[in-house]
């Protein structure tokens, strides 16, 4: 009896986010920790060790392998993983090799203005960071290395609703322009107070996806039970043992939390879990009119992500937005479902001349973006271009990542012969 109410009392802090906390090792590891100069010694020697190997990352590929060095198994597969067989994951990036880039010489290119103005923000690039869930535990900086990356680039980041750092705070951080996610609750008073919220932040825009009305079947987090709280199989667990060092800094670093949630949402007594926050508070039965109300109540920059028909585009400059994110949430929800790339020409056709439309998905090059602003996506997202970086290095690794961006969408105009963002058309390009 005693023995079953340890446990309970035991898996209650597991689900308030006290993990570390759960085994003596852990606790003994944290005591020790707690001295500062153990602390400092500790992470000075994983600073160390993070830049030497960063200066070794040229492209997407090998901060992909320096994440999947760095992270436990389950959480890179999180990272990584996409919805069933991962096909529209897969097509996403390959879509960009159905067409080509067509170059014009003797432009004279001395410098190149990568600038662009969309939905009322001036970004020194056309490429900004797409929100993205749990981002600290990925690396204990989490969005806090995400904005400052950002901002160092002059472009523009998301934060999540499942987000670890509260937008507040990253906004009184930094100037650079931050949109909020926001995934729309049954309460409808709920959802008022965090715009509410986001409003008296400053945020400028505001971001409702659409494509996860319903979780996304991903096998691999099946697979290793990765969920939050964590609900390892013992194969995950054996994949966290394996990374020591993830543990050293995940235990050495602020608690794990959900600060976006928490403020309205009591996640530990009811030890609400992320798949729970999904099944029980968001509301399924979403609709246009809710959308509708929604825009007119932000009253400011409003965005939809996740649209991939023209119809749906439409849809959305007729009641107000004022942008829409192609995307299909890089493969994570519908599996099967079209390349974000594939679709971009038919739905800029659409409503382009009405609203700004980005795409986001399979962005790994700067040719990539280049093709898709030469379709007419005003400004291209990136997900795990950056998420991979943050995991290897925290914010020297997405600086480094959004720096090679740069570095590459400047090579890529002059060898175009365009030195501005808005001479790419689709004369430049020609399908294979
Ligand atoms: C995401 N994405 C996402 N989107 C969203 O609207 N809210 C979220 O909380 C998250 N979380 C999230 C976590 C992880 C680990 C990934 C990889 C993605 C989707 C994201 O914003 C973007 O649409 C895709 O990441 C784009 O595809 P690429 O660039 O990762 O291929």
């Amino acid at each position: 009896m005693l023995s079953r109410q340890r446990k309970m009392r035991r898996r209650a802090r597991f689900r308030r986010g006290e993990f570390e906390d759960s085994c003596v090792l852990s606790r003994l590891f944290r005591r020790c920790c707690e001295v500062s100069a153990t602390r400092g010694l500790v992470h000075a020697w994983i600073g160390t060790r993070a830049s030497m190997v960063l200066r070794n990352c040229h492209n997407f590929h090998d901060f992909r392998r320096l994440a999947k060095r760095r992270l436990p198994g389950p959480i890179f597969d999180y990272i990584d993983g996409a919805a069933d067989e991962e096909t529209t994951h897969r097509r996403n990036t390959k879509a960009f090799e159905s067409c080509d880039l067509v170059p014009s010489v003797l432009r004279g290119v001395g410098s190149v203005d990568l600038s662009v103005t969309v939905m009322g923000q001036k970004l020194a690039l056309p490429v900004y960071c797409s929100p993205t869930a749990l981002q600290r535990l990925f690396h204990h900086q989490g969005e806090r290395a995400v904005a400052a990356a950002a901002a160092k680039y002059g472009t523009m980041f998301g934060v999540s609703s499942l987000g670890t750092v509260s937008l507040d705070e990253l906004r009184k951080a930094h100037d650079t322009s931050q949109i909020y996610q926001f995934y729309f609750h049954k309460d409808r008073g709920l959802n008022r107070a965090m715009l509410q919220r986001a409003k008296d932040a400053r945020i400028d825009i505001m971001m409702l996806t659409v494509d996860s009305i319903t979780g996304g079947n991903r096998e691999r987090d099946l697979r290793t039970g990765f969920s939050i709280p964590f609900r390892l199989t013992l194969a995950g667990m054996l994949q966290f043992a394996m990374k020591p060092r993830w543990g050293i800094n995940y235990i050495t670093h602020e608690r794990f939390r959900l600060p976006q949630l928490e403020e309205h949402i009591d996640m530990r007594g009811s030890a609400l879990s992320i798949g729970g926050y999904f099944t029980e508070m968001l509301d399924p039965s979403m609709n246009w009119d809710d959308v509708a109300e929604m825009v007119r109540h932000w009253n400011g920059q409003f965005c939809l992500k996740g649209v991939m028909s023209p119809a749906d585009a439409k849809h959305a400059a007729e009641i107000g937005c004022t942008g829409i994110v192609v995307s299909n949430h890089g493969g994570r929800q519908l599996d099967g479902s079209r390349a974000s790339f594939d679709q971009l020409a038919e739905i800029v056709d659409a409503v382009g001349d009405r609203i700004d439309v980005f795409m986001d998905g399979g962005v790994q090059r700067g040719t990539h973006v280049l093709k898709a602003l030469s379709v007419g996506a005003k400004a291209v997202g990136v997900g795990r271009y950056y998420l991979y970086p943050l995991a290897a290095a925290g914010q020297a690794g997405v600086e480094r990542a959004l720096g090679l961006m740069k570095a590459e969408l400047e090579r890529d105009m002059k060898l175009m012969g365009c030195i501005a963002i808005g001479q790419l058309s689709r004369d430049n390009l020609r399908l294979r």
